[in-house]
């Protein structure tokens, strides 16, 4: 209540920067829990920041899910991106066709001016499937391809909600619980602390190359998701997209 009376969007925004030392946070007004037009707004200042961040033919890798599908939409003609390179961040993580990192890539570059590659990978890949499917020609050149990105745009959700998204086994449901899992970016699942407690087992974008992008991007609104952004937040990125009833949440809690 205290973070609410007393700052305005602004101030949300330098505090969360200084709280999790980022170098920019941009706070939209709203819920997008409850409010479509809060998660429209979210969509335009995410596909402002990147936007923003880019860098000149580089290679910007997107991940899948609402969210990155509504900055996707308030994509345009932009001189910066035009020599872009857009790729899905990690392949086969389970989601509708709208939805996914494939087609939120080529949207955005359609949308930009800019290129777009897709890497095909299917959903629920066992371990031995991966090792095998990572071994295919076009897979290792598509993955050099991603490796090279020197942004990442990414979305973040509930642990128990991506799971139960992706049709997660009962069996890694339950490890998930155990090791206290608490948010999704990526394909990573983090716990309250930020640190990785589990992976996706799919190809793409690894943690060593996340932690060397020069601009992570997160975008993610919704008061329901404060925890699980605060978790992707001591893990690291560089800017965040949020809404007012996130950051505020975020930050009476951290
Ligand atoms: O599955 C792709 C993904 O970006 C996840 O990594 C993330 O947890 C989720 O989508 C966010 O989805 P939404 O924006 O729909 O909440």
């Amino acid at each position: 209540p205290m973070v609410r009376e007393l700052f305005g969007l602004s101030e949300l925004e330098d505090r969360l920067k200084e709280r999790f030392g980022m170098e920019q946070a941009v706070v939209v007004p709203g819920d997008s829990d409850t409010s479509p037009y809060a998660k429209i707004e979210l969509g335009r200042a995410g596909a402002a920041a990147v936007r923003k961040m880019a860098v000149r033919e580089g290679v910007i890798a997107v991940t899948g899910g609402s969210t990155m599908a509504e900055v996707a939409a308030h994509m345009g003609p932009s001189p910066q991106l035009k020599a872009s390179l857009f790729v899905p961040a990690r392949g086969g993580l389970g989601e509708s066709l709208d939805f996914q990192a494939n087609t939120i890539a080529s949207t955005m570059a359609k949308k930009t001016g800019g290129q777009y590659r897709l890497m095909h990978v299917p959903d629920h890949l066992g371990e031995e499937a991966y090792l095998s499917l990572i071994q295919e020609p076009h897979i290792q050149e598509i993955i050099q391809v991603i490796h090279q990105a020197r942004m990442l745009v990414h979305g973040i959700g509930e642990a128990s909600v991506m799971a139960r998204r992706r049709k997660i086994d009962s069996a890694t449901i339950e490890s998930l619980k155990r090791e206290g899992a608490l948010a999704e970016a990526f394909g990573y699942y983090f716990d309250a602390s930020g640190k990785v407690v589990h992976r996706m087992p799919t190809v793409g974008l690894k943690l060593e190359d996340i932690q060397q992008t020069q601009a992570v991007i997160a975008v993610a609104g919704g008061r329901s998701k404060a925890p699980s952004i605060a978790a992707v937040l001591k893990f690291g990125c560089h800017v965040l997209v949020t809404d007012e009833a996130a950051a505020i949440s975020i930050l009476e809690t951290n």
